[in-house]
């Protein structure tokens, strides 16, 4: 009796069902019971980062980066690695088919019909995730739209609140610096927003959060604007406009105008963030004249157990003799870039059940 040499290798991965693709476009895709999901799923990775390789074997994420990047896109694709995918990369689109005039609809049917399983999408263009997820049979994950939004960098620094402060909720949170063009503070203002988070805005002068943010919150969140006379979050908001909300009932905002007399309570986050210089169209503002959190800021008692977080790059927005503090975090937020992306390949990709029901469309 003749006996077949080699039996074709069944592959241990199911087949990817049929049905539309989950995308992750805005934070507004991640249920609240998802994100928690999704932080106790990086607890497993991060204890444990190396043996989790049967995850996502046979699948590949492609990486298309129109705009430069070391942490998401490094990250991302060391999650991948990690859950046994391979990964495919366009860290530098100008060497692709886009400088022929290819649209982006046109690159994402072609990545997404049959050359990568997820795409994983950076753009300068606000939008721009929106859109390629219109066209992609497969998951569209959001790196980056120009000023808009940044989920991912958000779902990571909501797991650095978790880990470092057990909770999100009730939370009273610092956001500083650029809060007009960094779009990682708008998702993240956002999520705050929904886990019912206090966040103290401490604008660079000129650069507040946009308005149509400041609307966003009071009709979906019902925060009121409240605009009062300026106050001061020790040496953070020197002459610096800042805006105050508090999602939790009475929802509230003040805009706060006037550096003087504010007793202000204890924080547990101060969120810094760089000039995005890269958005601004002339001079709008010069590096030096930036808002910057220096060793002596950190000797504020508004401060005094509060975690310093820094989504990065950094310029000189923290100084850097801020870095051997232990409240300061940075690093270890870009650490936990990994095991947070691969609970979101993992669970877009179908290969880890969340254990929540998929909301229903808005
Ligand atoms: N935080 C962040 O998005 O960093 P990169 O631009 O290096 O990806």
């Amino acid at each position: 009796q003749r006996t077949r040499a080699t039996e074709p290798a069944i592959p241990a991965v199911p087949p990817v069902t049929g049905g539309a693709p989950r995308h992750l476009v805005s934070i507004d895709d991640v249920s609240i019971e998802e994100m928690h999901a999704l932080f106790a799923q990086a607890d497993r990775f991060a204890a444990s980062p190396r043996t989790f390789a049967d995850t996502c074997p046979g699948f590949i994420s492609a990486s298309l980066f129109y705009e430069p990047s070391t942490r998401t896109r490094l990250s991302f694709e060391s999650a991948m690695l990690r859950l046994g995918g391979g990964v495919l990369t366009a860290a530098e689109m100008t060497s692709s088919s886009v400088v022929k005039g290819e649209s982006l609809a046109d690159t994402i049917r072609v990545v997404g019909g049959g050359y990568a399983d997820v795409i994983v999408l950076r753009h300068p263009s606000e939008g721009a995730a929106r859109l390629a997820a219109e066209f992609a049979p497969v998951p569209v994950i959001n790196a980056g739209d120009g000023s808009l939004e940044h989920p991912t960098q958000t779902l990571c620094d909501l797991y650095n609140l978790h880990v470092e402060r057990g909770r999100i909720e009730g939370l009273d949170v610092v956001l500083a610096g650029d809060l007009k063009y960094s779009r990682t503070v708008h998702s993240f203002a956002f999520a705050l927003a929904r886990f019912g988070a206090n966040i103290v805005c401490v604008p660079q002068p000129g650069f507040e959060l946009p308005e149509y943010l400041v609307e966003r919150l009071h009709e979906e969140f019902g925060v009121e604007p409240i605009r009062a006379d300026a106050r001061r979050l020790g040496d953070l908001a020197a002459n610096s406009d800042a805006v105050y909300l508090t999602p939790q009932k009475p929802h509230q905002l003040s805009l706060f105008t006037d550096a003087r007399g504010w007793e202000v309570q204890q924080v547990d986050a101060v969120y810094m963030t760089r000039p995005q210089t890269e958005r601004y169209s002339g001079n709008e503002m010069s590096a030096t004249q930036y808002l910057r959190l220096e060793k002596r800021a950190m000797a504020a008692e508004s401060l005094r157990d509060a975690v310093v977080m820094h989504p990065l790059p950094r310029r000189d927005e923290i100084s850097a003799d801020v870095d051997a503090d232990p409240r300061s975090i940075y690093f270890k937020q870009a650490a936990r870039g990994v095991p947070i992306r691969m609970a979101i390949l993992g669970w877009l990709l179908g290969r880890i059940d969340l254990g929540v029901e998929r909301p229903a469309p808005m």
